[in-house]
């Protein structure tokens, strides 16, 4: 497995360009399913979820190819196993936004429950309930989500769905199962991720009837076919994010190239506010910072609140900040196993159920530090820029599902940090 080794200590200057968002990536490939004409996506990311799902839409028999430019070109035309195996899901959650397009266009699927999940156990029911609602009769069957239409229906309908919570991947579900059914379907407590307006987008330009995205009440028309389209993917607002965060704690100057300033408020009016510069400037976001900043407290929300992809990266800022913050996670149970971690690089930080208290210290010391989810590693990353000595930060293959060659873009930005390539597992 994968270690990046990183010397701390190197302030980070000049300018990176943030690639194309992981969450919308996702959705916008299984939004190919929903037609038999070809879509083209451009400013996919080279990541190892895109990668999964490209397997596992190949293996339902679609055509997928991707070209070094970041362009995905897909055709579902002959798509013969609506499946989603156990093997691909387990590795992915987001392998359910299968779920809905195959339904809405074969009228079947069979797609393996996620199971267990290091970041909480993340169920599945308001996808179930949601496309119950539209007409689909969903059973449980030796570990899979087996789906057809209920007794009389011929294709989805459209319905009223209020989930329970919000839920970023079960309303874009429900808006590509929508798309494709009959009739009107209104999503209330929609979630406003930009992610979903963005996939919305694509959907219209398919042909689908939507209303009200990047609101929390959708309207979709059910129409009967979609056609192909070319959509690029918008700018991936948590890895903007992370390097903000990145050059807030390290310290230097950053224009971080394709950034969207709207889409981050939340994110840089606390970086603002701990005392770095943010500005919007053609063409992205510049950040500066320099010496320690104040820590701040936040809880993570929904959108537009703040992220709870971006809770840990930003503890990772609070850690070596100056005062005390506490950060309340209200999104996911158990989404603090960077915490361990980062005690080990020497913060000090106390945990009681979602909530954690941090009290910043002058210096981080080098260590070895293991990776346990996607943002958790990103924060392992960040501290290791900013500890005294080496950091090596191990099972990496977490980063890898979701940063775009993130060692590499560090690198440019002068930080000391290297990948040490292990034993295959
Ligand atoms: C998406 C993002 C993920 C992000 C999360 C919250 C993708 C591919 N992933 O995940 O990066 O951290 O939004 O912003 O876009 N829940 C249920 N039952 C369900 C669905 C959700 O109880 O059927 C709960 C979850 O356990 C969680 C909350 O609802 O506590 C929100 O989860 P959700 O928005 O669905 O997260 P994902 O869409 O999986």
């Amino acid at each position: 497995m994968d270690k990046l080794l990183i010397r701390g200590g190197r302030r980070l200057v000049g300018e990176v360009r943030i690639s194309g968002a992981k969450n919308a990536a996702l959705p916008e490939l299984c939004a190919a399913l929903l037609t038999d004409e070809p879509v083209v996506l451009h400013n996919v990311p080279r990541l190892q979820d895109v990668a999964t799902m490209l397997k596992l839409v190949r293996n339902m028999g679609v055509t997928a190819e991707r070209d070094d430019n970041g362009t995905v070109r897909l055709d579902a035309a002959d798509l013969t196993n609506p499946e989603a195996p156990y093997e691909l899901v387990k590795t992915m959650r987001a392998s359910v936004l299968a779920l809905g397009p195959l339904v809405a266009r074969f009228g079947h699927a069979r797609v393996s429950l996620p199971g267990g999940c290091a970041i909480g156990s993340r169920p599945v029911d308001q996808h179930i309930k949601g496309l119950t609602a539209m007409g689909a009769e969903i059973r449980v069957e030796h570990g899979y989500m087996v789906a057809g239409l209920q007794p009389g229906l011929k294709r989805l309908r459209g319905a009223r769905i209020t989930t329970d919570m919000v839920t970023v991947t079960g309303t874009e579900n429900f808006l590509m199962a929508a798309a494709l059914a009959e009739g009107e379907t209104i999503l209330e407590n929609a979630a406003q991720e930009p992610e979903i307006p963005d996939l919305a987008e694509m959907l219209i330009k398919m042909g689908a009837k939507i209303e009200g995205h990047g609101t929390s009440r959708i309207r979709i028309q059910g129409v009967e076919r979609l056609h192909g389209c070319e959509h690029t993917v918008v700018a991936d607002r948590i890895e903007a994010g992370t390097f903000l965060c990145a050059v807030a704690a390290a310290g230097g100057s950053v224009l971080l190239l394709g950034a969207r300033a709207e889409h981050l408020d939340a994110v840089t009016d606390k970086l603002r506010d701990a005392g770095a510069t943010v500005a919007e400037v053609p063409g992205g976001l510049r950040i500066e910072a320099a010496g320690r900043l104040k820590a701040q407290s936040f809880r993570t929300t929904e959108y537009p609140g703040f992220p709870t992809d971006m809770q840990a990266q930003f503890m990772a800022l609070n850690v070596i900040a100056e005062g005390t913050a506490t950060v309340a996670e209200t999104i996911f149970e158990n989404r603090f196993m960077h915490v361990n971690e980062l005690l080990r690089l020497g913060a000090r930080i106390q945990t009681d159920g979602k909530v954690a208290v941090i009290e910043g210290v002058p210096q981080l010391s080098g260590a070895t530090v293991m990776a346990t989810d996607l943002r958790a590693s990103a924060s392992l990353v960040i501290a290791g820029l900013v500890a005294e000595g080496e950091t090596l930060v191990d099972r990496i293959y977490h980063l890898d599902r979701g940063y775009d060659r993130m060692e590499a873009k560090l690198r440019a930005l002068g930080a000391d940090i290297e990948r040490v390539p292990g034993a295959r597992a």
